[in-house]
């Protein structure tokens, strides 16, 4: 199967039946997320797996009651850094150089001037640049399940700091950006199914320089 086939089958289902996701599959879609390129790869997120049935309702609740929570086999909780620091930014870069057997620490002209620019920008801006490295690995996250043919719902309605309260997250450094509900569709209950899947025109949807 093509990228695009995949993409075209999967849709953001609103009913799923409960079935549960094999263990093989939900790692594959982790790994797939896990690939995803991050800026200077410093992967500032992680992802939370919920399968505990009292927790999901919990997270439903938070979630302005949307079924699919519950529903699901396996709830992915997308989390992205707080704040960059300099601990968290060269302990990155200290494995990296280890993993690769190189020379040099995490001290380089490059590292050092990574540290100072994000260090110097607030913990707003820091929290916005690593959500949008979340939104990387969610976007593939959400293409390899398609590939598997396991549905998925990318969620960003939920009261993230209700849900960040409610996991504890401020403890691990972490903010929820979105959810990813893994599980398979209710056909018989879902009213999106069947409806076509509608985009902007690719002629309105891409400019070109010529
Ligand atoms: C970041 C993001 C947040 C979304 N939040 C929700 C959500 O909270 N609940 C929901 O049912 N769908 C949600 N959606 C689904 C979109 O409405 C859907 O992807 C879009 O209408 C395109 O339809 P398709 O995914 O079926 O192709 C979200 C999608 C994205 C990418």
């Amino acid at each position: 199967m093509s990228a695009i086939e995949a993409l075209k089958w999967r849709y953001a289902t609103k009913k799923m039946n409960g079935e549960p996701v094999s263990q093989d599959k939900v790692d594959q879609i982790i790994v797939a997320a896990h690939l995803a390129p991050t800026s200077s790869g410093l992967q500032p997120y992680k992802i939370i797996v919920v399968t505990n049935p009292e927790l999901k309702e919990k997270i439903k609740a938070v979630a302005y009651g949307q079924s699919q929570i519950t529903d699901c086999s396996h709830l992915l909780i997308f989390a992205a850094w707080e704040n960059y620091t300099e601990e968290n930014i060269r302990a990155v870069f200290a494995r990296t150089h280890q993993e690769r057997g190189l020379p040099g620490d995490s001290n380089s002209d490059y590292v050092n001037n990574l540290v100072a620019n994000y260090t110097a920008r607030s913990e707003e801006e820091n929290f916005t640049h690593a959500a949008k490295q979340a939104y990387i690995g969610f976007g593939v996250a959400i293409t390899e399940a398609a590939f598997l043919k396991v549905d998925a719902t990318p969620m960003e309605g939920f009261q993230a700091a209700a849900l960040d309260e409610l996991l504890g997250l401020k403890d691990l450094g972490l903010r929820s950006t979105t959810l990813l509900p893994l599980g398979y569709r209710d056909a018989a209950g879902d009213w999106l199914v069947n409806l076509k899947k509608v985009r902007t025109p690719l002629n309105d949807f891409v400019i070109e320089f010529k």
